[in-house]
C-alpha cells in the first residue's frame, strides 16, 4: 500500500498536543505554524544542521534546527524513541526525499518538549529491522511501532469495516455469542475453563459459534454475522493460531447458490476496496475434480500446472510398472529436470505411495526410461518441455509433487490472485478406521446421496463449499441439517446412539424440532485473509498480539503458573467427586 493511501485512516483532528499528524504534512502547508507529537526515529547531526525524524501512526516528518538557533542543542540531545512535542514553521526542503510522502517539507523547530524519554530500544524500529522474531514478540509494543505492522493492522481494520458495511446493507444482523460455552466439535481440542460455582464441571471456549448461529436461525434472525474470536487447542502451523478471528455468517431460507452469490460479492467488494483489485468471476471445482487435477482441495491456480488422468491409455501400454495403477500425466513446457531433481521427486513420490516416469523433449530429441517399452516417436508431445507420468492410488501425492515442481523449478505465478470455490465435499471421512465428519456433524448431505448415509457413507457428498485464495482455505461453509430426524441419522452414522446424541446435542435436536428453517452459512478466517491481502508471510504479522508456535505470548509471559492460593483453589474445583 502506498503511504498516501493510508492518510484515510490517519489522525486528522487537532488535539491539545498537536495540530497535525506527522505524516499528513505536504507542500500546501508551507509557511503554517504546526505542532506535532511523536517518537524520535533518528537524529542526524550534520554540524551546521541537526535533523530529527519524528514518527507517529500517520508517518514521518523531518524536524530541523540550525547551529546557533535556541533549539539546536535540544534536538541534538534527543534519543531514539523519546516522545516529544515540537512546534515551528513548515518550510520547503532544499533537497526533497522522494521516498517519504512528507519528503518535500520540514519543520523548522521553534519549540520543543520532551514528553517522555525512552530506554534504548532492543532492536531497530524500522520496516527492515535487525530484531529476531522472538525478541520482537517479547517487546511487541515496540514491534507494533514499525510502520509495516501499523499499515497491516490498518488494512485489517479497514477490511472489517468494509465487511460490516456490505453485510449490513444486505440485512445481516451483528449478534455477539458467548465465549464460555459447551464444546462445539470443529475437529480440534477444546480449551476448557473449570467452573467455580459448579465444581467438577467445565466450560469450553468456542472453536466457532457454529451451534449458536444455527440457534439464531431457529430464533428467526434470518441473517446473522459476527466478527468472532475462536479458540482451538491444536498444533500450530504457519496459517493456524490457537486464538483466531472468524467472520461468521448464517442465513435462513437459502440454497447453496444463494450463499455463494452473497459471499462472492463480499470477497469481490473487499478486494476492490482494500487492494483496488477487480476479480474475475470465481471458477468452481468439485472436490473430486480438485483432487484429480491438483491433488489438493485447496489448489493454488496461480500456476496452471495440472494433472490429467490417463489410466485408460496407460493400461493399454506395455510398461510393466504402470500395470494395475492409476496414472496421471503432467506437461511442464520449456522445463528440464536435472538428475538431482528427478531423484528428489522420485523419493518424495515414493514417500507418498507413488512413482514417477519422466520424458524430456528438447530440440529434435526425446529421452525417457520407457523408451525400451514404447517407441517414443509414437507419443504426441506439445513441444519443448518436461512430461511426467505419476502412478498412484493416493491423490494427495499429486498435490505434493505439483508443489515440489513449482518450488524446485522456481516457477513464477502466472497471475497475482487465484480465487475459486471448491464444492461437493464428502460428508464423511475415515479417521483411524472410524467414520468421522469431513467438516462438522451439522452439514446437510447432498439430496441425491441422502439414501446412502447408512449403506455407503463415504460416497455421500455434502452441501459444503470452501473458498480458496492462492492455495489457502479462507472460508468454509455448508447448508445444515434442519430437521431433528436428519440430524439424528448423521449422529447415528457417526456411531452415536440416540441417547448419546441427546446427551451431547440435546439442545440442538430439541431446537430443530421447534420449527428450524432451512439454513446455511460459512465462516471466513479473517487472519488468513488479511495475511494474503497484506502480502504477509505469517498470521503473526497481522495479529496485534499473536502467540508463538508453541502457543506462548512472550510479552505477557502466558501461559504462566498460578499463584499457590489460586492453584489450590483450582485443584479443588478439578478434583471434585463428579469427575
Ligand atoms: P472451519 O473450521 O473450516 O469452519 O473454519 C473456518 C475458517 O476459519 C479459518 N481457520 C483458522 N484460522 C486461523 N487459525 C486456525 N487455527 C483456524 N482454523 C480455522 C480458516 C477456515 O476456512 N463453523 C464452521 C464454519 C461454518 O460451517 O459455517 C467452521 O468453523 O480460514
Amino acid at each position: 500500500m502506498e503511504s498516501d493511501d493510508v492518510l484515510y485512516f490517519c489522525l486528522v483532528e487537532a488535539t491539545s498536543y498537536r495540530t497535525h499528524g506527522c505524516g499528513t504534512l505536504r507542500l500546501l502547508h508551507k509557511g503554517e505554524k504546526i505542532r506535532i507529537a511523536g517518537w524520535v526515529r533518528r537524529v542526524r547531526d550534520l554540524g551546521r544542521f541537526v535533523f530529527v525524524d519524528v514518527r507517529d501512526r500517520s508517518g514521518i516528518l523531518q524536524l530541523v534546527a540550525e547551529e546557533g538557533s535556541p533549539l539546536y542543542e535540544g534536538l541534538r540531545n534527543l534519543g531514539r524513541e523519546w516522545v516529544i512535542q515540537a512546534e515551528g514553521t513548515l518550510r520547503q526542503r532544499e533537497s526533497p526525499n522522494p521516498r517519504l510522502p512528507t519528503g518535500e517539507v520540514e519543520l523548522v523547530v521553534e519549540g520543543l518538549r520532551v514528553l517522555n524519554p525512552s530506554a534504548t530500544p532492543p532492536f531497530l524500529i524500522e520496516d527492515e529491522t535487525d530484531g529476531q522474531e522472538e525478541l520482537r514478540l517479547r517487546y511487541r509494543y515496540l514491534d507494533l511501532r514499525r510502520p509495516i505492522l501499523q499499515r497491516r493492522l490498518e488494512l485489517r481494520a479497514h477490511m472489517i469495516s468494509v465487511i460490516r458495511q456490505y453485510l449490513k446493507e444486505r440485512g445481516f444482523l451483528e449478534v455477539e455469542t458467548p465465549i464460555l460455552i459447551r464444546s462445539t466439535p470443529e475437529g480440534a481440542r477444546d480449551f476448557i475453563v473449570p467452573s467455580r460455582l459448579k465444581p467438577g464441571t467445565f466450560y469450553a471456549l468456542p472453536q466457532s459459534p457454529q451451534l449458536l448461529k444455527q440457534l439464531l436461525m431457529v430464533a428467526g434472525y434470518d441473517r446473522y454475522f459476527q466478527i468472532a474470536r475462536c479458540f482451538r487447542d491444536e498444533d500450530y502451523r504457519g496459517d493456524r493460531q490457537a486464538e483466531f478471528t472468524q467472520l461468521d455468517c448464517e442465513m435462513s431460507f437459502v440454497s447453496q447458490e444463494d450463499i455463494l452469490v452473497v459471499f462472492e460479492g463480499l470477497v469481490r467488494t473487499v478486494f476492490q476496496a482494500v487492494n483496488g483489485v477487480e476479480l474475475e468471476p470465481f471458477p468452481r471445482l468439485t472436490y473430486s475434480e480438485a483432487m484429480c487435477m491438483y491433488g489438493s482441495d485447496k489448489p493454488d491456480l496461480r500456476y496452471s500446472l495440472k494433472w490429467e488422468e490417463v489410466t485408460n491409455w496407460s493400461q493399454a501400454q506395455p510398461v510393466p510398472f504402470w500395470k494395475g495403477r492409476r496414472t496421471f500425466w503432467m506437461w511442464i513446457p520449456h522445463q528440464r529436470a536435472s538428475r538431482k531433481h528427478q531423484e528428489r521427486w522420485q523419493e518424495l513420490a515414493q514417500a507418498h505411495g507413488a512413482s514417477l516416469t519422466f520424458i524430456q523433449q528438447g530440440e529434435g530429441s526425446r529421452a525417457s526410461s520407457i523408451a525400451k517399452y514404447i517407441p517414443l516417436e509414437s507419443l504426441d508431445l506439445p513441444g519443448d518441455g518436461l512430461g511426467i507420468w505419476l502412478t498412484t492410488e493416493h491423490l494427495t501425492a499429486l498435490g505434493v509433487l505439483r508443489q515440489a515442481f513449482i518450488t524446485d523449478l522456481n516457477l513464477q505465478p502466472e497471475k497475482p490472485w487465484s480465487v475459486l470455490w471448491v464444492v461437493e465435499f464428502p460428508l464423511f471421512e475415515e479417521k483411524d478406521g472410524v467414520l468421522a465428519p469431513a467438516h462438522h456433524p451439522f452439514v446437510h448431505p447432498h439430496p441425491e446421496d441422502i439414501e446412502r448415509i447408512e449403506t455407503d457413507p463415504l460416497s455421500v457428498r455434502a452441501l459444503a463449499y470452501d473458498l480458496v485464495i492462492n492455495g489457502h482455505e479462507i472460508m468454509s461453509g455448508s447448508l445444515r441439517c434442519h430437521t431433528p430426524e436428519l440430524q439424528l441419522r448423521i449422529f447415528r452414522a457417526l456411531g452415536l446412539s440416540e441417547a448419546q446424541a441427546r446427551e451431547k446435542f440435546g439442545f440442538l435436536l430439541e431446537a430443530l424440532g421447534y420449527g428450524a428453517p432451512p439454513h446455511g452459512g460459512c465462516a471466513f478466517g479473517i487472519d488468513r485473509w488479511v495475511m494474503l491481502l497484506a502480502g504477509a508471510q505469517s498470521l503473526r504479522d497481522v495479529i496485534a498480539f499473536p502467540k508463538t508456535a508453541s502457543g506462548a505470548d512472550l510479552m505477557l509471559g502466558a501461559p504462566a503458573p498460578l499463584e499457590p492460593e489460586q492453584k489450590a483453589e483450582v485443584l479443588q474445583w478439578l478434583t471434585i467427586e463428579t469427575l
